[in-house]
């Protein structure tokens, strides 16, 4: 295993069927002005919404509401959260609902202290946090994103056509998470399968990476395997609380830094689905479904290695007698044969974006240089235009 690391996950989670009672347990340590932060109102139609409020009255606490946070959360959202959070000094930002409402706190707590522009001071200069934050903790309502364990926080803005993701310290990371499988399984099944790609793909994205004999590879592998198998168990039996349970815990390890550890990681699918969804606010694991075959594609030839091992540990191809290209293709293909089973997205035109819209998602890409290519804007070009 190469390279120098530390690791802290500073999140405490509860996690299964009862977990929502240790809520009582968790808001005695902070203080009486709870900011409740909640999406467009599926925690009131499932009833989550009262569960929570319930506990949070029976706990003495003032409730300041904060709903209405958009999937892909918007920087003027953003900053409409951080009015609301300075003018009733809250104490504790809980966010109910996916990682829309999630990553959401956590940019609030980090600008609700500090005098500039969150937008300008956290995603045009990267800057980090340097005034006091104001805690988070969530209940989280939809796996995928992993947002309910780390410090990322996406924001889209509209305007500048960008959608950017930031992450922060462990600080920033919710102080505790509240996981229960069943709180899921009023998700519509569009949303389920794109939460079961984002979650494949956060592991895909730091798997596929280094040369060297890494024991987060071998994390990474059995991670994907539970994945596959619960996903097709989901997709025929929603409320399949062993497969669900095994989703959302899935989604936690995907994405906490573990598996991360002593890897240079990729990232270049989410940096070409979150500009793909600057441009068509699509759903954040679809635009990562379409771009994701002609991606691996175009880089399975640097990695080749790497992508025959994918091959047979994870879709259980069989090497013998096949070249290693035809082993690493055997592999793709079945991972193709797997999302177009799960009813995934699997072209950008299907999600709003049009040939028109090329160049301009191609400027908005970020690229990044821990994967087995470094890209070009050519190849960028390249990989949108296949994927539409
Ligand atoms: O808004 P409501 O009405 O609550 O509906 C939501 C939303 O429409 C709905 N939903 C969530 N839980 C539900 C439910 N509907 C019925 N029953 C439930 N139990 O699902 C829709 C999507 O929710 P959202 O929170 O947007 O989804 P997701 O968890 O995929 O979060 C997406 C955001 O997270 C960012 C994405 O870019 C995107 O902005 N990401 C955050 C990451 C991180 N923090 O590390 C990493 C990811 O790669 C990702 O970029
Ligand atoms: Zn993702």
């Amino acid at each position: 295993m190469l390279g120098n690391f530390s690791y802290l996950n500073a999140t405490k989670l509860y996690f299964g069927d009862n977990s929502l009672e240790y809520l009582n347990e968790e808001l005695p340590k902070y203080g009486k002005n709870v900011q409740l932060i909640y999406g467009g109102g599926s925690v009131k139609r499932n009833g989550i919404y009262d569960e929570v409020m319930k506990i949070l009255l029976a706990n003495g606490k003032n409730v300041v509401e904060d709903a209405g946070v958009m999937p892909n959360p918007t920087v003027d959202k953003l900053r409409e959260g951080v009015r609301i959070a300075r003018e009733n000094k809250v104490d504790l930002l809980l966010a109910v609902g996916g990682g829309s409402c999630c990553d959401y706190a956590k940019a609030v707590s980090v600008s609700v202290n500090c005098d500039d522009d969150p937008w300008d001071k956290y995603y045009i200069r990267f800057e980090e946090p340097d005034c006091e934050i104001v805690p988070v903790a969530c209940i989280l309502t939809m796996a995928g994103t992993g947002s309910e364990m780390n410090a990322g926080a996406v924001i889209t803005n509209h305007e500048a056509k960008l959608k950017i993701g930031h992450v922060f310290g462990e600080n920033v990371m919710p102080k505790f998470s509240i996981l229960n499988p069943k709180f899921t399984f009023s998700l519509p099944k569009r949303q389920m399968v794109a939460g079961i790609y984002d979650i494949f793909n956060h592991i895909c994205e730091q798997y596929f990476s280094g040369e060297d004999d890494n024991t987060s590879d071998y994390i990474a592998e059995g991670l994907m395997r539970s994945l596959i198998h619960s996903s097709l168990i989901a997709i025929d039996d929603p409320e399949n609380y062993e497969a669900r349970s095994n989703i959302m815990w899935t989604a936690t390890w995907a994405l906490n830094t573990l598996i991360s550890r002593g890897k240079t990681t990729d990232w270049m699918v989410h940096m070409l689905g979150q500009a793909v969804g600057a441009y068509t606010d699509a759903t954040h694991g679809m635009t990562l479904a379409a771009v994701s075959l002609p991606y691996y594609r175009t880089i399975m030839p640097y990695g080749l290695n790497k992508f025959k091992r994918f091959a047979v540990e994870v879709w259980g191809v069989d090497p013998v007698g096949k070249s290693d290209e035809a082993i690493a293709d055997e592999g793709l293909l079945a991972m193709e044969g797997w999302m177009k089973k799960l009813g995934l997205n699997m072209k950008i035109s299907e999600l709003g974006a049009t040939p028109d819209m090329i160049e301009g998602i191609a400027d908005a890409t970020i690229i990044l240089d821990g994967g087995y290519k470094v890209f070009t804007r050519d190849d960028v070009v390249k990989v949108l235009t296949e994927s539409l």
